[in-house]
């Protein structure tokens, strides 16, 4: 392509850097790239299972959405100073981790470092935050998009989040507000929001059918907020067919999605069953948030494909360097070595701050005076990385030459792939999330729904009691 790749390094999780008692042998990898063959061949020979891989991988080639996504931008656009993303999970950390890595730290803040909209992704349905969030936009509501994000259109707090800001628009612009306030992303037929959708003439975009929410955003559900914000979307698909390109690679010794998850598997079953993510780049931080939610719905997992109950799944932890080193790396180092590192890496951050001269009192600052920031926080990487293997634990790394579309799009593309492999190895569904929409059942049980609920077969009114008889208050234990 002409454009920087990313890479990824895993020297300093090989026995030879740390240890044969803590590191990988190259034969161990090759063992488990083979496997790795066998296990895709086992998820994809189940035709539900082959059919949700197909459709994420297709969203960088599909030029249909991005028309759409364009068109809609144009329309918004001019006359939109505050983008209001309203989604949870699958349907909001993608946005967010757009904007963070692709747009200015204090994009939200200083009109002349944006290119668009504010940028707001409220997540949470906590009353004080969403309450101060409908203070500040209630005068500016004529100059808002609202982009209500939902595959099936019912998640409660996406659902209550929408009915809030519907009646408040329509309590201060009219009825006739919504259609030109808000921009519905849902499934393309079926749910509650796209009958609503329907019903109310809004301005939609589709989650395609058998994309799940974690693995969207590369479709609507992350493309529309970026692109209004003023990032490259073409350059971000473009980058995930980069990397489409390289994870397609059957020789899988050269394939970094294919490494990246023999390695993962392999220290998960050493007893390494802690996966931390460690950027050294604030831009990249809400990328490990992002992959903190792919990895733990997609490998958390009760059962194998066969149903044989299994209760596997590495837990996702993210950090942050140079901060975190001085919150979370004594731990790290000398706590039990039950972890596996994967450090995000910024060659060029771009831009350059100088770091000031020393006052004459303080001549021992003298060797950072007149270095770049940028050396600092990468020789703090390195500092972190030596301090963790001269005790053994393996290291991996992800190196961007630069933090552009391009690079994150390259990312996002290859830990899906790598959640998608990792999942074969462990002979599971890694495009479901059954305790997920456990959760949200009983939500609706508690907030008084009606009806049955197949889910558990009872009643959402049986369903409320016996969840009321294991969490209410049992004063005996109160103190
Ligand atoms: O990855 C997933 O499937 C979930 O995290 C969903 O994205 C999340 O629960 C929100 O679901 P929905 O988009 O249907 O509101």
């Amino acid at each position: 392509m002409g454009q920087s790749q990313i890479k990824f390094y895993y020297k300093n999780a090989d026995a030879e850097a740390i240890g044969a008692e803590h590191g990988i042998k190259q034969t161990q990898l090759e063992k488990l790239l083979g496997e790795l063959k066998e296990g895709l061949s086992r998820l994809r020979s189940k035709p539900e299972l082959k059919a949700k891989e197909d459709a994420y991988r297709r969203l960088p080639y599909d030029s249909r959405t991005v028309d759409k996504v364009n068109e809609l931008v144009a329309k918004f656009r001019a006359d939109c100073d505050n983008l209001v993303v309203l989604g949870i999970g699958g349907s909001a950390l993608g946005n967010i981790a757009l904007q963070t890595a692709l747009n200015p730290f204090l994009y939200n803040l200083d009109d002349n470092q944006r290119k668009g909209p504010r940028l707001f992704v409220l997540d949470n349905v906590d009353p004080q935050q969403f309450g101060s969030f409908l203070d500040y936009i209630s005068d500016k509501l004529d100059k808002t998009i609202f982009n209500v994000i939902s595959k099936s259109g019912r998640t409660a707090e996406t659902a209550s989040q929408f009915l809030t800001v519907r009646k408040l628009l329509i309590n201060k612009l009219g009825e006739g507000a919504l259609e030109k306030h808000i921009v519905a992303t849902t499934d393309s037929k079926t749910g509650t929001l796209r009958r609503i959708a329907d019903d109310l003439s809004l301005q939609c975009l589709e989650v395609p059918n058998a994309v799940g929410g974690r693995f969207s955003v590369l479709s609507a559900v992350g493309l529309f907020s970026a692109a209004m914000c003023g990032i490259d979307i073409d350059s971000l698909l473009a980058g995930a067919a980069d990397m489409d390109d390289r994870i397609s690679s059957e020789n899988f010794a050269k394939n970094p999605a294919a490494v990246n998850a023999a390695i993962n598997y392999h220290f998960y079953k050493q007893g390494k069953r802690i996966s931390v993510m460690m950027p050294y780049s604030s831009a990249l931080y809400s990328l490990a948030d992002w992959y903190r939610q792919l990895w733990a719905e997609s490998l958390g997992k009760s059962k194998d494909l066969l149903g044989a109950q299994v209760y596997v799944g590495p837990t996702p932890v993210k950090a942050l360097g140079a901060t975190d080193q001085h919150s979370q790396v004594q731990l790290y180092r000398e706590g039990p070595n039950d972890k596996l590192f994967t450090f995000l890496e910024v060659e060029d951050f771009g831009t350059s701050v100088e770091i000031g001269s020393s006052p004459k009192v303080a001549k021992e600052l003298d060797f950072l005076a007149g270095k770049g920031m940028g050396m600092l926080l990468n020789s703090e990487k390195k500092a972190t990385e030596y301090t963790l293997l001269s005790n053994n634990r393996p290291c991996l790394s992800v190196i961007f030459p630069q933090v552009s579309a391009y690079t994150v799009g390259q990312f996002i593309y290859m830990y899906e792939v790598t959640t998608t492999f990792t999942g074969a190895l462990f002979g599971i569904n890694p495009f479901d999330q059954p305790a997920v929409e456990l959760g949200k059942q009983a939500t609706f049980a508690l907030m008084g729904k009606d009806g049955f609920c197949e889910y558990v077969n009872l009643s959402y009114t049986d369903f409320a009691k016996e969840i009321k008889s294991k969490t209410n208050i049992d004063a005996e234990f109160l103190l």
